[in-house]
């Protein structure tokens, strides 16, 4: 692994483009290999198994680009596939999903009571429960599937009267009650951070994985000597599985501005 080499990120779809920002802005010198599965997209409602196929055959495509780093931007395969995706990169690639940083931050605070919502593949995976319960005894975790914010916010249904009453609905169920902080295990999610902490009435810790995961990543950087140095500001490449107009639309709210997809179908 070399300095100069790429940084992959990958998602089921757009969602993690989130993520790449954050990155983006943290390390402005490093150049980005970004791949959305839209051809694929959601993950949430898929088998473990479809989404390590999935998974491992991006992870595939971003160590054919010689990425020095893949960062799995998406919950429901940083759940599902990481074993798998960290077997197939072997010495060729460092891996970082979204699960390990956010726990790693939650378990050093001072809340006992924690939320989790995700899609349905990363709460039936435990994996945030587990990952929590084994850096440290003693915390309360309870987690809850929100299968409906993933569309809602695909759909554009954002600061209006559908999204509020969406998640009034599952946020004031007794899953989640009291939590201290609630972590959003879903890459969807910070679009709707804002309108989640006003349900709170800014009482609750809203944790989503961008800053977090993109500090990880720095540290892992750091870490292994493979932090770029180069002057100019790094290149963003943005490929996707499917392209429609629509894509080019949603890529804008998650990215902040406006990208180019390139069309890159893996499965021909
Ligand atoms: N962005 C994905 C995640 O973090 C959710 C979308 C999907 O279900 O594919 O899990």
């Amino acid at each position: 692994m070399k300095k100069e080499q790429a940084i992959g990120v990958f998602d089921s779809g757009l969602g993690g483009l989130t993520v790449a920002k954050a990155i983006n802005q943290l390390l402005p010198n490093e150049d980005v290999v970004y791949f959305g599965d839209t051809a694929h997209l959601p993950y949430g409602d898929k088998s473990k198994q479809t989404i390590i196929q999935y998974s491992t055959a991006i992870a595939r495509f971003l160590l054919e680009n010689k990425c020095k780093v893949i960062v799995i931007a998406c919950n429901s395969a940083s759940s599902n596939a990481y074993d798998e995706v960290v077997e197939l990169a072997g010495s060729k690639s460092l891996i970082l999903n979204v699960i390990d940083p956010v726990v790693q931050y939650i378990v050093r605070t001072d809340y006992t009571n924690i939320g989790v919502i995700g899609t349905k593949s990363t709460i039936d995976s435990n994996s945030y429960q587990e990952k929590i319960h084994n850096a440290r005894k003693g915390l309360y975790v309870t987690s809850m599937a929100t299968p409906l914010l993933v569309p809602m916010i695909e759909e554009g249904f954002i600061y209006d009267d559908i999204s509020n009453a969406i998640i009034r609905n599952y946020l004031s169920r007794r899953e989640i009650a009291d939590v201290e902080s609630l972590i959003l295990g879903c890459t969807h999610y910070p679009i709707i951070k804002h309108q989640i902490n006003k349900f709170y009435n800014f009482d609750v810790d809203i944790v989503d994985s961008g800053k977090i995961v993109a500090g990880s990543l720095k540290d892992m950087l750091v870490k292994n000597n493979l932090l770029n140095e180069q002057a100019t500001p790094g290149k963003n490449t943005f490929y996707v599985s499917d392209f429609t107009r629509y894509f080019k639309q949603i890529s804008r709210m998650f990215f902040e501005e406006d990208i180019e997809l390139e069309l890159k179908n893996l499965w021909k």
